[in-house]
């Protein structure tokens, strides 16, 4: 149980507790006149949400405190302008987010739920650490999987791959073991210098600090194991080796995502076998769903676990297609997340910038930090649907 503590000296904004108390049950609501020693928690996650009746620089004070203290605080600021320079400075100094003083209550109350989950999705990471530090359990590994193509996989994989290590503040490494038409780089703006072709080569002395150093960087915080740039150097690139590189990238980073080519090959069920959880992608046309039915009865004959493999419905508002719980029963599954259709994304893929990053407002961006958070706390089975 964490705490939101709401500076508000007039009391002016006293409506604002019923909504966060519905809004974040799960922790302690309560106001304050200022910010002083109690609103910065050592162990346990504390929003502190600045109401416009004190002062925004309030809010940059407490939030260049809490980074400096090692808090689990985080600051939100309710302005009633909302300046570039502003909007800069704040984000500079760490405050979470800065919403309008026209924003509804609830608009309000979800940014701070965010924060909060952002908080609870770090500490969580931070007791695994912990607990690790006993022996060598590692990162999770993620694999984004559908036999399908054109479904999503890489767009979903690389939006995770930010988020997780953008939003939610991970070491987060994302591999493209789409070896042959791998499109991650381009969908990152990345420009390949070194790929998992120079790993493979390398696997007889390969150790971390070598393999940190095949790694491109994206400036989002993300470390990039990037497909061979020409198909014919995949075969280099065997599951045994592929293999070997998975395990060492799980001892170096919290999250590991892997985005797969649309096939049920050697490659891919490397990487299954070696995932704390599957998100299966699929679109809501019969030929996706179809495709994922059989697909998820492959997987189950094969062995993998119900509970890891979670369905995830790609374009989930396009209205030509079927309704979610014909999906639902179609697939013989339930939907674990669903991301809606948006012409940003191409938009984005175009860019090299994803949305995430691109149109962080979207509701495609919030689907995909959402179900980053899933991914966040998979391991600790606190795993919220976010269907
Ligand atoms: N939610 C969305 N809204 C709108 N367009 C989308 C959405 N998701 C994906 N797309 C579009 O679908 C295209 C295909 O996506 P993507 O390349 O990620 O699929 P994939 O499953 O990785 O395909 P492949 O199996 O060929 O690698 C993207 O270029 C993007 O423009
Ligand atoms: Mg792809």
């Amino acid at each position: 149980m964490g705490f939101i503590t709401v500076v508000d000296p007039t009391g002016a904004y006293r409506d604002i507790l019923g909504e966060l108390r519905a809004t974040c049950a799960d922790a302690e609501v309560r106001s304050a006149s200022l910010v002083d020693d109690s609103c910065f928690s050592p162990h346990v996650p504390h929003v502190v949400l600045i109401a416009p009746t004190a002062s925004y620089v309030i809010g940059i004070e407490a939030a260049r405190t809490a980074a400096a203290v090692g808090s689990y605080t985080s600051v939100v600021v309710i302005s009633p302008e909302l300046s570039t320079e502003m909007l800069r400075t704040a984000m500079k100094a760490g405050v979470a987010d800065v919403v309008s003083a026209t924003d509804s209550r609830a608009d309000i109350s979800r940014s701070v739920r965010e924060a909060y989950d952002t908080l609870v999705a770090r500490q969580l990471v931070a007791i695994s650490h912990s607990e690790s530090a006993e022996g060598p359990t590692g990162g999770r590994l993620v694999t984004i999987f559908s036999t399908k193509g054109g479904v999503g996989k890489t767009v979903l994989a690389t939006n995770l791959g930010v988020a997780l290590s953008k939003v939610l503040g991970l070491r987060t490494a994302i591999v493209d073991l789409d070896l042959q038409f791998g499109d991650v780089g381009i969908m990152l703006g990345l420009t390949p210098e070194r790929t998992i072709t120079d790993v493979a080569a390398d696997i007889e002395r390969l150790d971390a600090d070598l393999l940190s150093g095949h790694m491109t960087k994206h400036d989002s915080g993300l470390d990039v194991l990037l497909a061979p740039t020409r198909p014919e150097d995949a075969e280099t690139v065997t599951t045994g080796r592929i293999s070997r590189i998975l395990s060492l990238l799980r001892e170096m980073y919290d999250v590991v995502v892997v985005d797969t080519a649309a096939t049920l090959d050697e490659i891919v069920l490397t990487a299954l076998d070696r995932s704390d959880s599957v998100y299966a992608l699929t679109m809501m046309d019969v030929a996706s769903i179809k495709n994922m039915r059989i697909s998820l009865q492959k997987l189950k004959q094969l062995g993998y676990d119900d509970s890891a493999v979670r369905v995830v419905l790609n374009r989930a508002d396009s209205k030509v297609w079927l309704e979610p719980q014909e999906v639902e029963r179609a697939v013989g599954s339930a939907i674990f997340a669903r991301i809606p259709s948006d012409r940003v994304v191409p938009r984005s893929v175009n860019k090299g910038r994803p949305v995430v990053l691109d149109e962080p407002k979207s509701d495609v961006a919030k689907a995909m930090v959402a179900i980053a958070r899933t991914v966040a706390a998979s391991t600790q089975e606190v795993a919220t649907h976010v269907a």
